[in-house]
């Protein structure tokens, strides 16, 4: 049905698609499957720039990341954020050890790898031909067919629809780069489009799908206290589900009273950005000794896992 559509997609991938990507220039699913996750809720240019190369430096193969401490695979996530990708990543190459699984099926079980990740994973490792989900095939999916509201399930069925069996790999690789190239969420070059024939949303491609009103982003006002004695800091390594295992300062309620904390100095504010919440916090030096802690230099600090507000409170006591 859409086979002159299928045609001009992969004619437009092969002129202008992004082919030098490393992890469509390698048939190791490990390779693919780490790209995957780092790509989950980070842009392609941040993963290429900074974190695919060390990390797969750091852990080579499937038995390295498993064989590996938590504290080291945290350590070269720092910075990627969503911690929680880097600790599925570690457990998931333990429980998979020696090869990852590859139907789509066997990989959901896998901590941190949901029906999409399955898909982009049995698709782009594997070569199975199933189709592929993220926020830019829907974005494609809603102007094609010209939908303002959709439950995932009505996209996977579309998405169906759509897909080219004949050429699945390229096809979906094709879908990622039009998404990103030309059907962005702000602006469209629906003159170049291979799709402009067949898509139904074209006259006003900005009015699918319908936005969202935007929430209020929530603010959570924190004072964070540093400890310190003898040119040495005190942290913990964080047991909540939010940041697990990162090492951090101690952090208090901001209407908490540290006047009689002996205080000895206001070091000044950071502010976080997380996915849900902003974090906004005073931060202050407090010259004493205190219970449960490790203590570190300011050396020792930089090879831990640190959250970007702890690298900022990092930043102020390197200032002061
Ligand atoms: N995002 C997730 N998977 C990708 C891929 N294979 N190419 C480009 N961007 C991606």
């Amino acid at each position: 049905m859409f086979s002159q559509a299928h045609q001009r997609l992969l004619a437009w991938y092969q002129a202008n698609g992004r082919h030098d990507l490393p992890w469509r220039n390698t048939d190791d699913p490990y390779k693919i499957w780490v790209s995957e996750i780092m790509l989950q809720q980070t842009q392609v240019k941040t993963v290429l720039e900074r974190f695919y190369f060390p990390f797969l430096e750091a852990f080579p193969t499937l038995a390295d990341l498993a064989a590996a401490d938590l504290d080291e695979v945290l350590k070269k996530w720092e910075g990627l954020g969503y911690y929680t990708r880097a600790r599925n990543l570690h457990k998931a190459a333990q429980l998979s050890t020696p090869d990852l699984p590859q139907s789509v099926h066997e990989l959901k079980t896998l901590p941190g790898i949901g029906e999409s990740t399955a898909h982009a994973v049995a698709a782009f490792a594997y070569h199975t031909p199933v189709p592929i989900m993220d926020a830019n095939i829907k974005r494609i999916l809603y102007r094609v067919f010209a939908i303002k509201k959709a439950t995932d399930k009505t996209l996977w069925e579309y998405a169906h629809k759509l897909f080219d069996e004949e050429h699945p790999y390229d096809y979906n690789q094709a879908m990622m780069d039009l998404g990103s190239m030309l059907c962005q969420s702000r602006r469209t070059n629906c003159t170049q489009c291979p799709f402009s024939t067949i898509c139904l949303g074209k006259e006003d491609p900005l009015a699918y799908p319908q936005k969202k009103l935007k929430k209020a982003v929530p603010v959570r006002q924190k004072k964070i206290i540093v400890h310190h004695r003898k040119g040495r800091y005190a942290m913990r390594q964080r047991s909540s589900r939010f940041l697990h295992g990162l090492w951090s300062f101690t952090e208090i309620d901001a209407d908490a009273d540290v006047d009689n904390m002996a205080i000895s100095k206001r070091l000044g504010d950071i502010s976080q950005q997380y996915s849900h919440f902003r974090l906004d916090a005073e931060v202050f030096l407090h010259e004493a000794s205190i219970d449960e802690h490790e203590w570190f230099t300011l050396d020792g600090i930089a090879s831990l896992a640190l959250s970007g507000a702890d690298h900022k409170v990092v930043t102020l006591l390197k200032e002061r």
